[in-house]
């Protein structure tokens, strides 16, 4: 079974999926950190995405391993947001990722989370949430969690949206079968709580 969690970043996706696995005993999935690592290994070796898109080796878990080094760091500091950001706008990079991706939920119970994970990723997955939340929430969350100042993110966090949803290929968009969520004012537990009931609707 797959809960796939899209949603634009700061939305709470990290916490609330991570928390629904936990509460369902599902295995998580954070589509976004392969996309880190790709747009990474190419900031680091300036190349373009597409070349190294094919060639890492990425390992998700407690830690994120990119070709056998920890960078679980690494991929979250702004530079590699940017590239990151950058590295998904490529249509090569998304059809390698996404292959690895619906090979990875083909098996056992997930909770997914991405931009893309309901419409193009596992457009069958048993359970759609999209999660939104308003522009200076998400930046003000962003920024506690690393330590960086509101104004900052919420100019880059902007510029991001834009590239997200306005993209040609698999931009961010709410599939038409999926349940929205705003997580304005809501805390993590009442998100986890509403995802964890459609969760239970589907069994
Ligand atoms: O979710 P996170 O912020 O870690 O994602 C990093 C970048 O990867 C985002 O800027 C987004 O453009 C991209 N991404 C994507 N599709 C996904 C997950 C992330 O395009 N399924």
């Amino acid at each position: 079974m797959v809960v796939a969690i899209d949603g634009p970043a700061g939305a709470g996706k990290s916490s609330v999926a991570r928390a629904v696995a936990a509460a369902l005993g599902f295995t998580y999935l954070d589509s976004g950190a392969m996309y880190r690592c790709v747009g990474l290994a190419a900031f680091e070796r300036g190349a373009e995405p597409a070349e190294v898109a094919g060639e890492v080796r990425i390992e998700l878990g407690e830690r994120i391993l990119l070709d056998g080094r920890d960078v679980t760091d690494a991929i979250r500091t702004p530079e590699a947001s940017e590239a990151a950001s950058r590295a998904a706008a490529d249509p090569v990079v998304r059809r390698a990722l996404v292959t690895q991706q619906q090979r990875i939920v083909a098996d056992g119970d997930w909770v997914a989370e991405g931009r893309d994970i309901g419409t193009v990723v596992a457009p069958d997955a048993a359970v759609k949430v999209f999660l939104t939340a308003s522009p200076e929430e998400r930046a003000r969350r962003r920024a506690v969690q690393i330590g960086a100042d509101v104004a900052t993110v919420l100019a880059e966090q902007t510029i991001r949206d834009e590239r997200d949803t306005t993209r040609e290929h698999d931009p961010l968009a709410a599939a038409d079968d999926a349940v929205a969520l705003d997580t304005t004012g809501l805390s993590l537990e009442d998100v986890v709580a509403r995802v964890t009931a459609l969760v239970a609707e589907q069994r």
